[in-house]
């Protein structure tokens, strides 16, 4: 029965028991943890082959030496792979370092200092963002360490809520852009719908001069169930629409292959890839070529197949997450979560006003979970009910048991405060 519907006598006895097993699991010095999306070893363990795969040969099969200096747009592999993954024409891609955070700030940084699809961003103040919530906590830190206000606008089964989004790009010019982690969204694991590829497209035709799509495909491959879901081309659709300036897309092979040693994209109308490589020749001279041949060689034409060994080791721990918090939490009208079909999170809901405190119970029992509010921008998530589950980089016995807590401290919880609000 539905806890709110229990009554006060059976609600304490309910609270009673509970209790009684999170004194228990307090006990048994559990020292669990669910919190950052890191590729477990076995998931690296898949890449191992890239070393030494170049075997002496470091020539790319289109003559470059991958050895020197030069050629900031990448290999022609390197930028086909790139293609491979993001599903985009490899002329349009940049394939650059390790890290697809460090292009979100380099391209941050052009729009707002030196201007990509209009006028910079410097002089205009308060420049603002649109972050869709919840959302990845390191997009928040990157745009306000530039000074951009930040508004939240609520993800729906379909991506952020259009109507809100569409309502303050034409009500205020100070907002510039706005962050989309289109496919496996992180944490709610959603996949924009083509509608809204479409409106987030066409965007640029109702908002001011320079307004900017960072559309970061993170998890574009990232797939447990084939065939998998398929993400419409936000480039192509922004360009019949006359907006292909205002679109910039990311990806990289950290889950892919290794994390922190994987090869990044950044990909963009040719007007926007000539303005970047600009800036980025003020930066380097090239970036780290001898590592995207080897990722060219290793990944080449078999992205879906490496992809599909990544989901067998991935999926029954979602698969886990799910199962446990349905048998504990099925009914109770306590909680919701998300069952994504790929990607890194779950993104599970309490009643609001208890995220914070179940992160807490869960933590004091040995059951590190991601801090309540870095689901939002500023870490303030004002109804204070998201949690963001990453389940990959523990092993499948670790994952079991720490969901089982987690079902424990959100039923000690709830029972608590439902019987408190009898109070009131
Ligand atoms: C949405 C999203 N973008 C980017 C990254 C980091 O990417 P990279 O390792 O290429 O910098 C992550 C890592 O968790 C992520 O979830």
């Amino acid at each position: 029965m539905q806890y709110a519907q229990l009554d006060i006598a059976d609600l304490e006895r309910e609270m009673a028991t509970l209790a009684q097993r999170y004194s228990a699991v307090s006990d048994s010095n559990l020292s669990l943890d669910l919190t950052r999306g890191k590729p477990a070893p076995e998931q690296l363990d898949l890449s191992n082959a890239l070393d030494g795969i170049l075997e002496g040969d470091y020539v790319s099969p289109s003559g470059i030496d991958a050895r020197n200096y030069g050629d900031l747009r990448g290999l022609p592999e390197a930028r086909e792979l790139g293609a491979e993954i993001l599903g985009l024409p490899a002329e349009r891609i940049i394939a650059a370092g390790p890290s697809s955070l460090t292009l979100m700030y380099q391209v941050m940084d052009a729009a707002y200092h030196y201007g990509l699809s209009g006028p910079s961003w410097a002089g205009e103040a308060p420049v603002k963002a649109i972050c869709p919530v919840p959302g990845y906590d390191r997009h928040f830190t990157l745009t306000e360490s530039f000074g951009i206000e930040m508004t939240n606008v609520p993800m729906t089964a379909s991506g952020p809520d259009m109507d809100r989004v569409e309502a303050l790009v034409e009500s205020d010019p100070c907002v510039k852009c706005i962050w989309c982690v289109p496919k496996y969204s992180n944490p709610s694991g959603c996949v924009y719908s083509p509608e809204t590829v479409g409106r987030i497209a066409s965007l640029a035709n109702r908002a001011s001069a320079g307004f900017m799509v960072f559309w970061d495909n993170a998890y574009a491959v990232h797939d447990f169930e084939f065939p998998p879901a398929v993400l419409d081309d936000v480039l192509a659709r922004a360009e019949a629409c006359g907006n292909g300036d205002n679109v910039v897309l990311f990806g990289s092979t950290s889950k892919i292959t290794f994390a922190g040693g994987g090869i990044s994209f950044v990909a963009g109308s040719p007007a926007t890839l000539d303005k970047l490589e600009a800036r980025l020749s003020v930066m380097l001279i090239g970036h780290d070529k001898v590592n995207q041949l080897r990722h060219a060689r290793f990944l080449g034409g078999r992205v879906e197949a490496h992809m599909r060994a990544h989901a067998d080791l991935v999926r029954p721990k979602f698969e886990a997450v799910d199962r446990i918090l349905h048998a504990s939490l099925d009914g109770l009208g306590i909680a919701e979560w998300s069952r994504p079909r790929g990607g890194y999170f779950i993104v599970l809901e309490t009643i609001p006003g208890l995220a914070a405190e179940v992160v807490n119970l869960a933590g004091r029992a040995g059951v590190r979970l991601t801090p309540a509010g870095a689901t939002h921008p500023y870490g303030r998530d004002p109804d204070d009910r998201t949690i963001r589950l990453a389940p990959t980089f523990a092993s499948l016995g670790e994952v079991e048991a720490a969901t089982e807590v987690l079902a424990l401290c959100i039923r000690l919880a709830s029972a608590r405060r439902i019987r408190a609000d009898r109070d009131t």
